[in-house]
């Protein structure tokens, strides 16, 4: 075999090898709703239109119903105020949260902070199957995940304490801001 050949042939199979490679890491992301603009945003002031672009985002582009919905793939969040109380309050956990608000966010950005009892990834309690949504394919923005709280701060039935104003945030590290207003204040 001469020399070109041989060059052509690796040239070749280090081609395949890529695209191979490509094809099996990239998996492509579930079809989100198109992410609602900033002006989409704007034009839903309010506590109404925050609760209802969470609501969409929850639906669409969070994929969180997804998971959380009745088939019992993760847990239902219909009570997620009362119920990060008691995580909260658990022996076994070590997040940073301090309020209830503070709990949603830190699920969202580190969901293996706290791993509910039962739903981690099979064989390892403590990784949660839930991706970090505020990167990755969802990548919710800091405000999105504000008016997803605020969804679910309604679907717990107590006041709405997290609006577009107060939004409270996630630094650039995924890190929950324990200063952020929107915690302030709300359980
Ligand atoms: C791939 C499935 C999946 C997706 C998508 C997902 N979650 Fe989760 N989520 C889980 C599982 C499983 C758990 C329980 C394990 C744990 O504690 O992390 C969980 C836990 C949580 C918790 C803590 C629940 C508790 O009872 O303490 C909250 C809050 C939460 N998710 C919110 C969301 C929101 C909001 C979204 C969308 C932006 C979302 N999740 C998307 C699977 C998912």
């Amino acid at each position: 075999m001469n020399k070109r050949f041989l060059k052509v042939a690796a040239f070749s199979v280090a081609i395949i090898a890529a695209y191979t490679l490509f094809s099996s890491l990239y998996v492509p992301p579930m079809k989100p709703e198109e992410p609602p603009s900033l002006e989409a945003v704007e034009i839903a002031s309010g506590v109404e239109g925050f609760v209802a672009l969470g609501e969409k985002i929850f639906k669409g582009k969070g994929a969180c119903a997804l998971c959380h919905n009745a088939a019992g793939r993760a847990p239902l969040l219909d009570n997620i105020v009362d119920v990060a109380d008691t995580r909260m309050a658990a022996p076994d956990y070590h997040g940073t949260a301090k309020t209830a608000v503070e709990y949603i966010r830190e699920s969202l950005a580190s969901p293996s902070a706290y791993v509910v009892t039962g739903y981690g990834m099979a064989g390892d309690e403590k990784t949660s199957p839930m991706p970090d949504v505020t990167t990755g394919a969802i990548g919710l923005s800091r405000q999105e995940v504000d008016s997803v709280i605020a969804y679910l701060q309604r679907l717990s039935g107590i006041e709405v304490t997290v609006t577009p104003e107060e939004a409270g945030g996630i630094d650039g590290a995924g890190a929950v801001d324990a200063s952020a207003a929107g915690a302030e204040g709300a359980r």
